[in-house]
């Protein structure tokens, strides 16, 4: 008691102090609740509509996030352009004529756009070149595979038809199932809205290295969820089975690998002759390997980053440059100026770039050589080496270069790799020389002037004004009749 009453005055501070202190922590606990109960509230107190099975329709889902939906509309944004990507339209193949070369006999060589918002994914699958005019079902240069990554209404009618039985169609005889662009049913579960794996062949490269892709954290979902179109594959057998070529590891040289065991070749170069591969694009591979994945971000970290409406906080699915929103993205990690944080970005991009576009340069070059080393009479076996270092560097700069967020996401790895295909490259040209040298003719093979994507398409010899005049018809005519049917099948809103 003495005690008590010689430290009165303290010991109710301490009494007061204590309390305020439990009140504050009852606050932060009342606030988070709030916030947990608010995004709960959001998921499940508006569930207008009851949805069940795959419903590809994402305006239907809309209905109940609309949050979610409205954000997701705005992939249909053209107005961004940071320096080097953005959402605008852009002919790479006019910017950089010597990818004609490099895709010579190849689809790739009469049209190549750079990618753009979601909402697109079917209009510039319809729109591009590279699947032809097909005037029937049966008709085109296409299998069905090609639609994989492009819609929710493939695994709806996987789900319908059978994942081999889907694959093994032309991509005209889906054109009137396959409607909707990207969207809801491609990333979720609708009944509790979790992440969900709707693409085969991811689950499909977990099962064969025997891990379960059901036991992947939500951490690991958010970027998994963009694994299933993000990544390398191909298109395998007869069949065209759509697989991932992760068996023997995800690094360039470990699926480079894969496909030689496999003697695996996208199509045979027109001018070099050599047995070539397309990459596709390995965002995922090639962002594991670089300082934000070591440090555990997922892709929904930078491209879905949280938005606030009131007490409510929810995804942004408008999927963009993280450069569109510094103060949402970066900012949220890195207390550094808006202005530093874009040039980080622009430096590690500009860097990898220049080596790129001496790639592009060196790698045409030599299948320019090639060619001529074949038209002074090289032999089979004296080609060999020089097929082998094309098909090798082409690959490098093809997979450093198709992941187009690489040089951001693993610029070292990017480089790395870019710096042995520029190597390759030269390695190709000197055998050339080596060749044409013991031929006997002038070492210096001329260069055409492919200094424009016209001139460069009339030196492969391919017929533009044909190939324009037909996929004109098939946008004029056949696609209206795809959109109609689908839309008396209820399958487009
Ligand atoms: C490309 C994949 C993808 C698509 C397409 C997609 N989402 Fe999401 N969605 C995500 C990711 C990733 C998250 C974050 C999940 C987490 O952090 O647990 C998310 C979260 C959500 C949530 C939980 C609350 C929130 O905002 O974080 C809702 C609800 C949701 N999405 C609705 C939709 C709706 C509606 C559509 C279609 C209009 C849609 N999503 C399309 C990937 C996608
Ligand atoms: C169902 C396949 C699919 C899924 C799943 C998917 N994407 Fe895409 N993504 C595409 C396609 C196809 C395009 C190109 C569309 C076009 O150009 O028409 C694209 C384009 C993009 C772009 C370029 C947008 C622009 O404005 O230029 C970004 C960024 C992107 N995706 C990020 C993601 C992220 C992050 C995820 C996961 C949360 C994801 N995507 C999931 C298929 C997919
Ligand atoms: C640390 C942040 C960060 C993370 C995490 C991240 N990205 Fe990116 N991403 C960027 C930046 C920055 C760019 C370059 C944007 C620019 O130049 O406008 C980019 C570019 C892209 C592009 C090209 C966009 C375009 O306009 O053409 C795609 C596609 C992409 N990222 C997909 C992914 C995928 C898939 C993942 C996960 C595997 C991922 N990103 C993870 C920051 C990130
Ligand atoms: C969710 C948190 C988070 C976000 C969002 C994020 N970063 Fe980072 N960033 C990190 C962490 C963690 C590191 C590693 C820091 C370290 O080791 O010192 C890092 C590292 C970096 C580095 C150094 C890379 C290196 O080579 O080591 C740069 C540059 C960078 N971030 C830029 C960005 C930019 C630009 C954005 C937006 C497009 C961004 N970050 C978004 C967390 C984040």
């Amino acid at each position: 008691m003495k005690f008590f009453k010689k430290h009165k005055g303290v010991l109710m501070w301490i009494l007061f102090g204590g309390t305020m202190v439990i009140v504050f922590l009852l606050g932060l606990l009342a606030a988070s609740i709030n916030e947990r109960r608010a995004e709960i509230a959001t998921l499940f107190a508006n569930k207008r509509v009851e949805i069940k099975g795959i419903e590809s329709r994402s305006e239907i889902w809309g209905e109940n996030y609309p949050r979610e939906y409205e954000t997701w509309r705005e992939t249909a944004d053209t107005n961004f352009a940071s320096k080097h990507l953005g959402n605008k339209f852009q002919d790479v193949l006019e910017e950089r004529p010597e990818m004609v070369i490099l895709w010579a006999g190849y689809a790739f060589s009469q049209d190549y756009s750079a990618p753009r918002g979601h909402a697109y994914a079917i209009e510039d699958i319809r729109n591009t070149l590279r699947t032809g005019a097909p005037m029937t079902d049966d008709d085109g240069p296409q299998p069905a595979t090609c639609w994989t990554c492009k819609s929710p209404d493939v695994p709806r009618v996987m789900a319908e038809t059978g994942i081999a039985q889907f694959y093994s169609k032309k991509w005209a005889a889906l054109g009137h199932e396959i409607v909707n662009p990207i969207g809801c049913a491609d990333c979720h579960n609708p009944e509790n809205m979790n992440l969900t794996i709707t693409r085969p062949a991811l689950a499909e490269a977990f099962t064969r290295e025997g891990k379960s892709i059901e036991k992947s954290t939500i951490q690991e979902m958010r970027s998994l969820a963009c694994a299933q179109c993000h990544v390398e594959y191909y298109f395998k057998g007869d069949g065209k089975y759509l697989t991932f070529p992760w068996d023997k590891g995800t690094t360039a040289e470990a699926i480079e690998e894969y496909y030689d065991e496999e003697g695996f070749t996208d199509w045979t170069h027109k001018l070099s002759r050599a047995p070539m591969l397309k990459a596709q694009h390995p965002d995922f591979e090639l962002f594991k390997l670089g300082p934000h994945a070591q440090r555990g971000l997922s892709c929904a970290d930078c491209h879905m980053p949280y938005k606030s409406e009131g007490a409510i906080k929810y995804s942004d699915h408008h999927l963009v440059s993280p450069l569109l929103n510094i103060d949402r993205t970066c900012q949220t990690c890195h207390r550094d100026s808006k202005e530093n944080l874009i040039k980080y970005v622009y430096e590690y991009q500009d860097k990898v770039l220049e080596i790129r576009d001496r790639v592009e340069k060196e790698l045409a070059k030599a299948h320019i050589g090639a060619k001529d080393a074949w038209e002074k009479g090289a032999s089979e076996k004296q080609m060999e080496p020089v097929l082998k270092l094309l098909r090798a560097a082409q690959w490098r700069w093809d997979f450093a270069v198709a992941s187009h967020g690489a040089s951001f996401h693993a610029p070292v790895e990017t480089q790395r790799i870019l710096a042995h295909s520029l190597d390759k490259s030269y390695q190709a040209q000197l055998e050339i020389q080596k060749i044409l040298t013991s031929l006997g003719v002038n070492a210096n093979y001329p260069m055409p002037d492919i200094s424009t994507k016209e001139r460069a398409q009339a030196y492969i010899g391919l017929e533009m004004k044909e190939l324009n005049a037909k996929k004109e018809i098939f946008k004029s005519e056949i696609v209206p009749q795809w959109i109609a049917k689908a839309k008396e099948n209820k399958r487009l809103l």
